[in-house]
Formats: structure tokens, C-alpha cells, sequence
């Protein structure tokens, strides 16, 4: 249960990685606007570290520019902000600098002092993943983690390249953490849609009984982005689609689709339900990765007149680059509810528009009662679950056209969250950070499933890197992907659902 800032006990939350884009978008307008909704401590600190050397007043100047920019309130009100940076200030130093820890601890102290409690840590690691092990070492070394029930360690993803080094990395940690202060977090499971799979399957007695092999054919999980890679060409090439998206946020939303129902809301309960499914999911054999996975890497397109770069013309990227930036995964579920379903799974960077959605189509209809001539356009019933943007879920039925004549035709039955709620939703790294203040590990990811996660992929990694690509690029930005992820469909007699755009609904 989500505690108000009167009953959380005292925090410190220090972000490494400060002066950085995750920070300055996400992380600190998400902070402000659990300030502005009283969902933070009472007495609350924030500390940012990074390399580069700033004064308290600059770094506090940088972060409001963020919150005017990126907040889903819009730009701060000057007397709120002033409150919320009065808690504000900057460390700069080396990551593997002894003295930026001891200064650390001795502000922490100082405000223990001041505060006359021991306040809880929170350290965010908005670090690029080589370093979160060295720094939970030398947080270890000065005694900040080492109070289980009051320390917690926030580490972003992409958590490890691979298997591998996933695993090396939850050795490393857990040489000074205990598994209970480590907050994995995927900021998918943070987002209200995404969670909202969990209200609809397990809150409405409707859906379960037909959620089996029995009614559903297939699913379809589509994030696509109308972005490029933007900025940030030099983490992109080292990880890819794949890494980036597939290993954490698809196969995420897979195991909410997929798992079996909670007997309660408890952390431990739905992690267990989700490794069910992670370890249910068939492993690709390395000879077979074709048949099961396509990659793609874009070139140069068109958006409304404009000319948009090839992937290879990005910054940060090198000429020759073989980093896909699309990706596309058939995946199975083995066991009884799943068995036979295939689960396709894409995402791509500079697609036609930027939409997340989960599509449950389902069989045929066992009989067809109606004649040719009514029933020319049938379509087995489909339900979208869209995450983002236009938040939703659509139903599409069958239904008789008004006339004389029997004549059927789809349409849908629509929820729609902004209809139907009208505030506004919070942004997921409010939710997930609100969540570590209360200790909340249920919408973190466990050691246990980021390793079978990464187990699912890795034999899909391993194949692309023995086989360099020989058609890269090959969609044009602006363009739903390659050839080859239609064939992966087409070969089961099967289509990718069209999303449907905010332009297409014309209400953009
Ligand atoms: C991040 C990926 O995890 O998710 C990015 O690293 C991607 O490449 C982003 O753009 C998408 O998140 P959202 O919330 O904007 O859909």
C-alpha cells in the first residue's frame, strides 16, 4: 500500500549518472511530481554525482530547464521549485574516486543529524552498466548498503550485454547487496497500460475463461518508434534492438499476457508467476534462429518532405555498423494454457509512428453460419490493448450492418483512458520511483527473470554475431521494417496488425 509523504520515513536519494539525459528527463520531473502529489518524504535529500565538475546553483539551474521541458505538467511553478531544489545538490567526482563516497557519507550524516533519524538511501544508477558494480563496491566501502532494511540500489537497464555478463553482475552486486535492496527496474512495467493488463485479465471474470490455446491464436506485442536513435549513437551501437527493447520491455509485457493469475498482489508472488512463464518459453535452437528472428537496421527515408538519415549517418555510429535497430521474435509459451500459441514480438526505431500495443486475435469461428455473400469481411475477433499513445483497449466484433440484407461487418467496442479517467496518467518513472520510497519490489524485475530473459535471447545474439547481416540496411526509415518480418508471419498464414496512428484517427 502507497504510503503519503507523512508516513515515509526520512530519504536521501542519490542519482549517479546526474548530469545525464535519463536524469534531466525522466528522473527529476518524475521526483517534482510526486513532490507536487505529496507522494514524497516529508524530509527528503537529493543528491546527484556525476563526472563533470558544477556548482549546487547550475546543476539546480540544468534539472528546472528539464522539469519546464519534459514534466506532464508542464513547466514548474517558480515558488513549488524553489521548495523542491532547496532539497537539491550536486557531487561531482570519479566514479572510482574513494573521496566522492567518504563526501557522501558525511553529507548523509549531517542530515541524519539534522533530521534526527537515520533516513533511508536510495542510490538511482543512471550509470552506463560497466560501472554499477564498482560503484555498489565502493558503496559497500563506506558503509552506505550495509543497513538491508533502509538501503536500496535502483539499477537501470540494459542490465548485463548478455547472459554472461548478467550473471556476473548479480555475483557482483551481491558480493555487498542482499537481493531485497536490489530494484531492477524496466520502466514498462512502470506505465499504467501496462499494468492495466493485470486489472483486466485478473479483475473481470470475462476474459479468463477464453485467455487459453483454445480461443486465442496468436499474440502480436508491437513497440514501435517513430524516433531515431536520437542522441545517444554510442550506447545504441553497443546494444541494438534486441538488448535494448526485446530482452526487457516486450518480454515483459509477454509475461503479463501470458502468466497465470496471482493468488495475491505480493511481490514475491507475481515474480514467481512471471518466471513461470519466462522459463515456459521455448528456447530458439541456434540452427533454427532464422525461422524464429529477424533483424533490421534502417537507411535513409522520408517523413512529410523531409529527408531522414540512414542509421549508419548517425551520430555516434560507425559506417559499417551491423547493430539492428528492428527486431522481430516468434516466441512459444510450453505449457498446457499456451501450448501451439505463437507470440510474435517487434520493434523498431524510425517506424511510420510511435505505437505500443498488445494484440490477442483469436480463432475463427468454429462454424461459418452465414452465407458468402454476408460474411465476405469476417475477421475473428481481436483485442488491442494499447499502450501507448491513445491508451486503450478496442474489442472488435462482428456485427450486422443496418438493411435489408444480412450483411456483417467489424466493429469496435472501445475503452478509452482518457474518456474514461479524466486526469491526467502519472509518468512511469513516478510510479516506479513512488515505489521504491515504499519498498515496493512487485514492478522490479528479480534476479531469477532477467536471467531467463536473457537465456531467451542470447542464442539469438550469438547467431546474428556469427553471421554478420549481409543486406543491412534494409527498410527505409519511415517504413514498417524489413521484407524478412512479414515473411516470419506470412509463412504461418498470418498478417502484423496495422496499428492504427494518431494521424490515421485524425486527432493528432
Ligand atoms: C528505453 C530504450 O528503454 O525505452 C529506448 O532504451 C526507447 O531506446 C525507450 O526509446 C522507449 O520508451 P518509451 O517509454 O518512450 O516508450
Amino acid at each position: 500500500m502507497a504510503r503519503s509523504s507523512r508516513q515515509l520515513d526520512p530519504t536521501v536519494v542519490v542519482i549517479f549518472g546526474a548530469s545525464g539525459d535519463l536524469a534531466w528527463r525522466k528522473l527529476i520531473p518524475a521526483l517534482y511530481n510526486l513532490g507536487l502529489d505529496r507522494r514524497l518524504p516529508e524530509k527528503v535529500a537529493i543528491v546527484g554525482i556525476a563526472r563533470s565538475a558544477m556548482a549546487d546553483d547550475a546543476f539546480r539551474a540544468h534539472l528546472r530547464e528539464g522539469v519546464d521541458r519534459f514534466s506532464r505538467r508542464g513547466k514548474a511553478d517558480p515558488a513549488t521549485w524553489d521548495t523542491f531544489a532547496a532539497n537539491v545538490s550536486y557531487l561531482s567526482g570519479e566514479y572510482g574516486e574513494a573521496g566522492v563516497y567518504e563526501r557522501l557519507a558525511q553529507r548523509v550524516a549531517e542530515l541524519e543529524k539534522a533530521w534526527g533519524a537515520a533516513p533511508d538511501l536510495l542510490f538511482y544508477m543512471s550509470t552506463p552498466p560497466t560501472l554499477v558494480a564498482p560503484v555498489a563496491e565502493r558503496l559497500a566501502a563506506v558503509r552506505l548498503t550495509q543497513d538491508v532494511e533502509r538501503a536500496r540500489v535502483v539499477v537501470e537497464k540494459p542490465f548485463g550485454r548478455d547472459l554472461e555478463s548478467a550473471l556476473e553482475l548479480n555475483r557482483a552486486l551481491w558480493r555487498h547487496l542482499d537481493e531485497r535492496q536490489i530494484f531492477r527496474i524496466d520502466h514498462f512495467l512502470g506505465k499504467e497500460t501496462v499494468q492495466n493488463i493485470l486489472a483486466l485479465r485478473f479483475a473481470n471474470s470475462l476474459f479468463e475463461p477464453v485467455w487459453n490455446r483454445r480461443y486465442i491464436d496468436h499474440v502480436q506485442i508491437t513497440v514501435a518508434e517513430q524516433v531515431g536513435i536520437e542522441n545517444r549513437g554510442g550506447y545504441y551501437d553497443k546494444f541494438g534492438a534486441l538488448r535494448d527493447m526485446i530482452q526487457n520491455h516486450l518480454v515483459q509485457v509477454l509475461c503479463f499476457v501470458a502468466m497465470e493469475c496471482p493468488v495475491s498482489f505480493d511481490a514475491q508472488e507475481i515474480r514467481s508467476k512471471k518466471v513461470d512463464v519466462l522459463r515456459a518459453l521455448r528456447p530458439i535452437p541456434p540452427e533454427r534462429v532464422p525461422h524464429y528472428a529477424v533483424r533490421g537496421q534502417y537507411g535513409a527515408g522520408w517523413l512529410r518532405g523531409e529527408k531522414l538519415p540512414a542509421y549508419r549517418a548517425e551520430a555516434g555510429v560507425p559506417e559499417g555498423s551491423n547493430t539492428e535497430t528492428f527486431a522481430a521474435l516468434k516466441l512459444y509459451v510450453d505449457n498446457w494454457r499456451w501450448n501451439g500459441v505463437p507470440f510474435y514480438l517487434r520493434t523498431g526505431k524510425r517506424m511510420p509512428g510511435r505505437v505500443s500495443e498488445v494484440v490477442v486475435q483469436f480463432h475463427e469461428v468454429p462454424h461459418q453460419t452465414f452465407p458468402p455473400s454476408a460474411s465476405a469481411d469476417l475477421q475473428p475477433n481481436r483485442l488491442v490493448i494499447r499502450i501507448q499513445p491513445n491508451e486503450g483497449i478496442t474489442l472488435s466484433l462482428q456485427a450486422k450492418e443496418p438493411g435489408t440484407v444480412m450483411r456483417l461487418r467489424t466493429v469496435d467496442m472501445r475503452f478509452c483512458y482518457a474518456e474514461a479517467f479524466k486526469t491526467s496518467q502519472p509518468e512511469a518513472y513516478e510510479t516506479l520511483l513512488a515505489d521504491v520510497f515504499n519498498d515496493d519490489a512487485t514492478s522490479f524485475i528479480h534476479a531469477d527473470q532477467v536471467e531467463a530473459a536473457w537465456r531467451i535471447v542470447t542464442p539469438v545474439l550469438d547467431y546474428w554475431e556469427a553471421n554478420p547481416p549481409t543486406d543491412f540496411p534494409n527498410y527505409p526509415a519511415n517504413s514498417w521494417g524489413p521484407e524478412a518480418a512479414t515473411s516470419l508471419l506470412a509463412r504461418d498464414e498470418r498478417n502484423w496488425s496495422v496499428p492504427l496512428l494518431r494521424d490515421d484517427a485524425g486527432d493528432d
